[in-house]
């Protein structure tokens, strides 16, 4: 009986614990850095590509991240300048992040000439990351409509070694 009875308890907590829309992102983008410099990200706003603050993001159209970024490194620039992007489906029974496949399709690519506008300059500056789903059509039909998705948008400079790193979760639209 007493086991019964925290057996149900820990399912209430579960059930209690799955948000359909984990970390409020039914309302708003939630990102942290990943990366602990030499990059410093201070702010995050998302646009679409005209400059318009969007949220929901959509997904299949080209959209911009527009950080704050304060870079105590190094000048970065092609072709050492990589991006890899990663990225997960909520599931909201199991209340985890499903990792997505991305067929190598956005792996490794020279930075500079995939949203990115190089060279990246040393010291306080706006630095804006273009994402453009559109022509990874493969990847955008397997997605869920409006549904939370989890972003992790990273810059390795293999000349320095130095790694940048963004994580976010945003509802997204993927039709256009
Ligand atoms: C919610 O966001 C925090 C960071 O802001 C993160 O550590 C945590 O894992 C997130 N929760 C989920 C369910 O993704
Ligand atoms: C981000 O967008 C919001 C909504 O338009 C705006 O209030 C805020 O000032 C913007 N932040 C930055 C850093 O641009
Ligand atoms: C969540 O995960 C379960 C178990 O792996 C799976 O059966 C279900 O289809 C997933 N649901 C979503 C919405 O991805």
């Amino acid at each position: 009986m007493l086991r019964n009875l925290i057996f149900l308890g820990l399912i209430g907590i579960c059930l209690a614990d799955c948000p359909a829309w984990p970390n409020k992102t039914d309302t708003q983008i939630n990102w942290w850095p990943c990366s602990s410099g030499p990059v410093i990200f201070s702010d995050v706003n998302q646009t679409d590509c005209n400059g318009n603050y969007e949220y929901p993001i959509h997904l299949a159209k080209p959209l911009l991240i527009v950080t704050q970024a304060d870079n105590q490194g190094h000048v970065y620039s092609s072709p050492g300048l990589k991006q890899t992007i990663n990225f997960w489906e909520w599931n909201d029974s199991t209340c985890t992040w499903t990792a997505m496949p991305t067929f190598g399709l956005l792996k490794n690519l020279d930075a500079c000439t995939n949203g990115v506008k190089c060279p990246i300059q040393m010291g306080k500056q706006t630095l804006t990351l273009e994402l453009d789903f559109s022509d990874v059509e493969s990847i955008i039909k397997m997605l869920k409509d409006d549904w939370p998705y989890q972003l992790q948008y990273i810059l390795h400079d293999d000349p320095t070694g130095d790694q940048m790193c963004l994580m976010f979760q945003a509802r997204a639209y993927v039709t256009n």
